[in-house]
Parts: C-alpha cells; sequence; structure tokens
C-alpha cells in the first residue's frame, strides 16, 4: 500500500539509552496505539502470510503476539504462541538460544504443529536473529515446514539475516522496514 512505510515509520519512536546506556530502543508503542497504522501493520503483514501460503501463524512472545494474533485473523489462520518457558500446561517442545549475557528458552505446544503445516513467524525486531531462529528449529523439530519469517522492522546492523539463513531453507525472510 502507497505510504504504508512511511506511516509505520513514523510511528515508531526512537528510545535513546534504553534498557542500557548505547542502545537505541524502537518502541513500537506509538503505532500501536493508532488504529490507522497498526491496521496497516497488520494488512501487510497477512498479505506477506497468504502470499507464502502459511496454514498457521506463530507468534513469538511478548511483543509477537501483539502483531501475530490479528494477523492471524486477518489471514483467516489459527494462531500458536511461541512462549518463554515454563507459561505453557501441556506437552511442549523447548528451544534455549544465546543471548549477549546467559541464554533464554522458548517453547510450543508440540501438538499445535502438523507435518502438512507451513508455518510464518510474526515478530516485531529481527535484531541479533536468535529468537527468530530458535522459533524455527521448534516448529521443524515439531514436524512442519516454515513458510518464512515476517517482522515490522530489522536492524540491519545486527546481521540477524545472515544467521537466520540456514534455519530458513530458503523461506523468505520480510521486513517491512529496515533501520
Ligand atoms: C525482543 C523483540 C524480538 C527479539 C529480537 O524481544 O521483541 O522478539 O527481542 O531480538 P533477537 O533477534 O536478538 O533475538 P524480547 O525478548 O526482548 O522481549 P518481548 O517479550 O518484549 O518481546
Ligand atoms: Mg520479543
Amino acid at each position: 500500500l502507497a505510504g504504508t512505510t512511511e506511516l509505520l515509520l513514523s510511528r515508531i519512536r526512537d528510545v535513546p539509552d534504553y534498557p542500557e546506556p548505547g542502545v537505541m530502543f524502537k518502541d513500537i508503542t506509538p503505532l500501536l496505539a493508532d488504529p490507522e497504522a497498526f491496521a496497516a501493520l497488520t494488512e501487510a503483514l497477512a498479505g506477506l502470510a497468504v502470499r507464502h501460503g502459511a496454514t498457521k501463524i506463530v507468534g513469538l512472545e511478548a511483543r509477537g503476539f501483539i502483531l501475530g494474533a490479528p494477523v492471524a485473523l486477518r489471514a483467516g489462520l489459527g494462531f500458536i504462541p511461541v512462549r518463554k518457558a515454563g507459561k505453557l500446561p501441556g506437552a511442549t517442545l523447548s528451544q534455549s538460544y544465546d543471548l549477549e549475557y546467559g541464554s533464554a528458552e522458548i517453547e510450543v505446544h508440540a501438538e499445535d504443529l502438523a507435518a502438512d503445516d507451513r508455518v510464518m513467524v510474526i515478530d516485531d525486531v529481527l535484531a541479533t536473529g536468535g529468537t527468530a531462529e530458535a522459533s524455527l528449529r521448534l516448529i521443524r523439530r515439531a514436524g512442519a515446514q516454515v513458510a518464512g519469517v515476517a517482522v515490522l522492522m530489522e536492524l540491519g546492523f545486527l546481521g540477524g539475516r545472515a544467521k537466520l539463513e540456514t534455519a530458513l531453507e530458503g523461506a523468505p525472510l520480510a521486513a517491512l522496514l529496515t533501520v
């Protein structure tokens, strides 16, 4: 849609030195608070999911839930939460990944993904790519296929796209904005 990029960009707030000195935080709350911008974002991400033949939307806790749920509804697809460890009550698959200091772990309900599913992963930001890469491992370990990864924003200087390349196995990584 014409003007979508500018609209989205104009609703992302740069917050210097958050959460620590030297980091420029990309705050999407002004975008979420603007129904026109939120709708344009949802429309764009849902269009990607449909175009790439997704059958399910995976949202990455927490900000990927806010974006992924309306995208799933708009695209007419089911929504599957990938949660931080310890939050899902059923039988889960777990995947740990490295952070700058230490590691983190995410989980999915194994029964939510089937062999004939093509999964589109939705998140707000691709930074180092660790979170998205771990989610792709979960999807493949569950036996499902990867339709792609779609994010609002890619922080190009952190190299997340290169980190994801192997796990994508040729599936697309789409970023509406690259900063
Ligand atoms: C942020 C962001 C992405 C992730 C990107 O989530 O929402 O999910 O980091 O970083 P990466 O590419 O280096 O993995 P975070 O876990 O900080 O918190 P959230 O619960 O607010 O989404
Ligand atoms: Mg996140």
